[in-house]
């Protein structure tokens, strides 16, 4: 009885992880445009504003978006392993919406959902 209701509450908690491991991969669960191309184009590598390739270039607090002129060049060119984004660049409307997203990282990184992940 006990054992069942333990396994119950693990495929729940299985659930809500598949879940919310979607919601990071999925673009359909995600309404804000900034926050679904970051999803899709950044988050693989920038997890919350942090570089998995090279750690010491985290890009939340970067000089490279201390204006959205310096993020669109930045984004205009090949950066080491980091391949040019054209696409977002050449759509004003695509390039402010990541903008005002990338912004926002430091808060975004102090939510307990995210600090829990370290
Ligand atoms: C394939 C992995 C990868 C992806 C995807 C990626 N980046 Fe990067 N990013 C890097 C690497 C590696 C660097 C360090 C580049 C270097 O060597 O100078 C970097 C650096 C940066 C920096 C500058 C950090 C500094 O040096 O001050 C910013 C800002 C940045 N990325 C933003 C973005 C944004 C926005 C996206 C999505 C549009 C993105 N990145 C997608 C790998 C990636």
């Amino acid at each position: 009885m006990s054992k069942n209701k333990l396994s119950f509450a693990g495929a729940s908690i299985l659930a809500t992880l598949v879940a919310m491991v979607g919601a990071v991969h999925g673009q359909d669960v995600k309404t804000d445009r900034g926050e679904q191309l970051y999803a899709k184009n950044c988050e693989a590598c920038h997890h919350v504003g942090e570089n998995i390739i090279r750690p010491e270039k985290t890009m939340d607090r970067s000089l490279k978006i201390s204006s959205k002129a310096a993020f669109k060049r930045f984004l205009s060119r090949q950066n080491g392993l980091m391949p040019p984004y054209l696409t977002i660049v050449r759509s004003d409307k695509d390039l402010s919406a990541l903008y005002s997203y990338v912004k926002k990282l430091p808060d975004l990184k102090l939510t307990p959902q995210s600090q829990a992940a370290h």
